[in-house]
């Protein structure tokens, strides 16, 4: 019997496929945890592009793989056990196919099955500015119980490494499903000055 947590990592064609390089890179040095990873065509492109690596480099950072059109996968299902799904990157279509539960692929239909079962999905939109149908999609995911993480540094980390500004995001995310991993991020703890 599998008694490991699965959480699903599902990559689009935003830009920022490193969000989800991390997330699979610290996921596999976490025991208790089993990824599950689909990637669009899209996703690919982005991924050669912005990383240069190929579908099978990144295939072998995740536990389990499945394949964008495979809606017979057991993440398409409910009655398979998660602990939820991350899209990240989440692009501005994959973003509006979540919020109207339009399942025309492994990311969004397993996306509509982490809020229909009221599991953890968080999104990491990247895309700026913001058009109404953008905010209005992001809104409706909210609406669902999703979580919204556009990948924004907190500029009061002083930090010119992009990896450290990944890093923070993507351990705060981790947090949120109770994965706490030294390192990643230093939390807040105040300035020390009680006289403000
Ligand atoms: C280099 C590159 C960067 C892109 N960046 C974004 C982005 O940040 N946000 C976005 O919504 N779409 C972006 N796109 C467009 C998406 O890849 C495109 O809308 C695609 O259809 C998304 O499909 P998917 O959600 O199935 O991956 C980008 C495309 C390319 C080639």
């Amino acid at each position: 019997m599998n008694t490991k947590k699965r959480l699903i990592i599902a990559m689009t064609g935003a830009t920022g496929a490193i969000y989800g390089v991390r997330m699979l890179q610290i996921l596999q040095t976490l025991p208790d945890w089993e990824s599950h990873l689909v990637i669009s065509s899209a996703g690919l492109v982005n991924l050669k592009y912005e990383l240069e690596m190929d579908k099978a480099e990144l295939y072998a950072l995740a536990d389990v793989t499945h394949g964008i059109n495979d809606i017979a996968s057991p993440i398409a299902s409910g009655s398979f056990k998660t602990e939820g799904v991350v899209v990240a990157p989440c692009s501005m279509k994959t973003l509006a196919a979540i919020a109207h539960g339009f399942g025309d692929n492994l990311i969004s239909r397993s996306a509509d099955v982490a809020l229909k079962e009221r599991r953890k999905t968080v999104l990491i939109p990247r895309e700026t500015p913001l058009n109404l149908a953008h905010i209005r999609n992001m809104a409706a995911v909210t609406e669902m119980g999703g979580i919204i993480y556009p990948p924004m540094p907190a500029f009061y980390n002083k930090t010119d490494s992009m990896r450290a500004m990944v890093d923070e995001g993507v351990g705060r995310i981790l947090d949120m499903y109770g994965i706490s991993v030294e390192g990643l991020y230093k939390p807040w703890t105040g300035l020390g000055n009680n006289e403000i």
